[in-house]
């Protein structure tokens, strides 16, 4: 998704602000501008489509001195990626240059105004129309930030955005509604950008502007207001990430590093939430008297986190006997969905930032419905809204496939589900023994990345596939459904995912000589139903490739590949086990292909428009 970047202060605020929209490239995006004050001929604004190395040709090798400067990567919305429609855009007069992430609903409208009134636009964005409004006003001779908080009181949609004027060239003004901004504190220097990543190398010290504020910064200081004009305390919050961590660490691409950091990553997630004496601790959680009058479970988010929903589904039901539903996000806000004011929504999001996601949970608020978050990007807004938020502790995810996040949420909606056992006190449920199985999980972890060989064998004979499917029962469905969505992500081979027992009313009759299928067959109590499935698709030729556990051989000779990984005593954790292979799969089939890992095409990691 767009990235934003601005810098006021000492240093070169070009290099500043390019080096920081580097370290947001995995958002995602298709064009790449800057504006800085260019002396005393005003603002300058170099901007390009593609990559931001064309940007950085275009800036040349002699980068000009400037001590304030704003910069946007864009992922197009209205309006293809052309040099035109990059960011920053002017005003009408070229007093103003601004930058804009999310989108302005009622532009239309607001573009033909201005054109009655004479304005010439000069893209197809927006964000144009943005800059131009603050432009009519700040020419009515109110500063900047009054300029700002008009405009922002004009436009609907979900937007952030960061604007300086060549009158006023001591300060920028940032805006946010909806979408993240955060402001860094430095030692005379302060800064603004979409992600902290970008701000890391120069601060740790940083503000989360809330919804409908509006933040003048400039080298002594930032002053926070609301859309009246009042200044608003906020409170700075220090970040302890490691910037190392925001990096590859020595691994090729980010994904690989990020599904090998899973042994960690289920470290962390455990860490302080089992005790000695067997039991779960959440402490963030509600009350007991919360936890007995739930009647339903309503979850709701996209993507990989949706998958992690399906995973959340089947855990409450088989184990809590608590009737759960499944909501893609996007879906869900306009269905006028069914709400029990008993019901508990749980929104899985690892950034906290989707769109989807954030107007499904206003919309539960309004409804008075219990909400609760299970976030990895602390401080996030749907962090913030949610009632309460058990944070997955995944650490920093910047692969655009998502893998660790998604071991961290499961393992957080495992965690959930014993604790509510643990509270109902249900008889079935020996959460001792599930707090034991989860003890040595992090080993398992470490035992199934050693299929990474043979699994590189595997995509190396796959190589040009045309089709894959992806295949399981019970939670082994929803896990090879996820390992469907990092193949389609990184390798751009269509897949088809489904139950295997479905395969027969329809999907069958795509199956031709040597089409791959991927078989999840980890759950002892399903699995020769499994084996059955397999032998269907081999009868037509297709090629088996089966993930079951090290403790069973009854597939040894069924599939046409096997890979073991490491024994549970729960199917939920066997079948999460079972991503690894499929998560490697991926990787290195991509990676075998020379396609672009990190960053898939029309894909971007942080999704904050609808
Ligand atoms: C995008 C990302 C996915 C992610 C989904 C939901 O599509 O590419 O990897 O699963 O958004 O994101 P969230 O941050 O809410 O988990």
């Amino acid at each position: 998704m767009c990235g934003i970047a601005g810098y006021v202060g000492p240093r070169n605020a070009i290099e500043v602000v390019y080096d920081q929209l580097k370290r947001l490239e995995y958002r995602g995006y298709d064009s790449a501008g800057i504006a800085f004050l260019n002396g005393g001929s005003g603002i300058k604004i170099v901007k390009k489509a593609g990559k931001l190395t064309e940007l950085g040709k275009a800036l040349g090798d002699d980068v000009p001195e400037a001590h304030i400067a704003i910069a946007h990567s864009r992922w197009a919305t209205h309006g293809g990626p052309t040099d035109e429609n990059a960011h920053p855009h002017f005003d009408q007069f070229e007093d103003i240059a601004l930058i804009h992430n999310g989108i302005i609903e009622n532009y239309l409208e607001l573009r033909t105004e201005l054109a009655k009134d004479g304005h010439v636009f000069h893209s197809e964005t927006d964000t144009e129309v943005a800059a131009h409004i603050i432009g009519r006003e700040f020419s009515r001779g109110v500063p900047l930030e009054e300029a700002v908080r008009v405009a922002v009181g004009k436009m609907r949609g979900a937007f952030a955005f960061v604007a300086f004027s060549r009158q006023e060239a001591t300060k920028f003004v940032a805006a946010r509604n909806f979408s993240p901004l955060i402001v860094g504190l430095g030692d005379g220097e302060n800064m603004v950008a979409s992600d902290v990543p970008a701000l890391l190398p120069y601060t740790r010290d940083v503000i989360y502007l809330e919804d409908d504020r509006v933040a003048t910064i400039t080298t002594s200081g930032v002053t926070i207001q609301d859309l009246d004009g009042n200044v608003m305390e906020t409170p700075v919050n220090h970040v302890d990430w490691d910037l190392s961590a925001a990096e590859k660490g020595g691994h090729e691409h980010f994904m690989i590093k990020e599904i090998m950091e899973q042994p960690e990553v289920v470290r962390g997630c455990l860490a302080g939430r089992i005790d000695e004496g067997g039991k779960v601790r959440l402490e963030q959680v509600f009350s007991d008297q919360v936890w007995h009058g739930i009647d339903r479970v309503n979850i709701i988010s996209c993507g990989t986190a949706y998958h992690a929903g399906l995973m959340g589904k089947y855990l409450f039901e088989k184990m809590l006997r608590l009737p759960t539903d499944v909501f893609f996000s996007s879906e869900f806000r306009y269905s006028d969905p069914l709400l029990s004011p008993d019901s508990l929504a749980v929104f899985i999001s690892q950034s906290g930032e989707t769109i989807d996601s954030l107007a499904a949970l206003r919309l539960c608020k309004q409804r008075r419905i219990r909400t609760l978050g299970i976030i990895n990007v602390v401080g996030s807004a749907i962090s913030r809204e949610c009632d309460r938020t058990v944070f997955t502790q995944a650490g920093p995810e910047i692969s655009v496939a998502s893998t660790k996040a998604y071991t961290a949420q499961c393992l957080v909606l495992k965690l959930l589900a014993l604790y509510i056992a643990q509270v109902r006190e249900m008889p079935g449920v020996r959460v001792d023994e599930h707090v034991a199985e989860l003890r040595s999980l992090a080993g398992k972890f470490e035992s199934a990345l050693q299929v990474s060989a043979q699994v590189k064998t595997l995509a190396e004979k796959f190589i040009d596939a045309k089709l894959a499917f992806f295949l399981g029962r019970n939670a082994d469905a929803h896990a090879t459904r996820e390992g469907a969505l990092k193949f389609k992500e990184i390798c751009y081979i269509p897949t088809q995912e489904c139950p295997a027992g479905e395969m027969k009313h329809g999907p069958l009759a795509l199956i031709e000589k040597g089409t791959l299928a991927v078989f999840g067959a980890t759950d002892p109590d399903i699995r020769e139903k499994v084996g059955s499935n397999i032998r269907e698709i081999q009868a037509r030729g297709g090629f088996a490739w089966v993930i079951t556990t090290d403790n069973d051989d009854s597939l040894d000779t069924v599939g046409d590949l096997v890979t073991k990984i490491p024994s549970t005593n729960d199917p939920y954790l066997s079948a999460l086990l079972s991503v690894i292979p499929m998560q490697l799969f991926s990787y290195h089939l991509a990676n075998l292909k020379g396609l672009e890992i990190d960053q898939p095409r029309n894909l971007a990691k942080s999704v904050t428009v609808e």
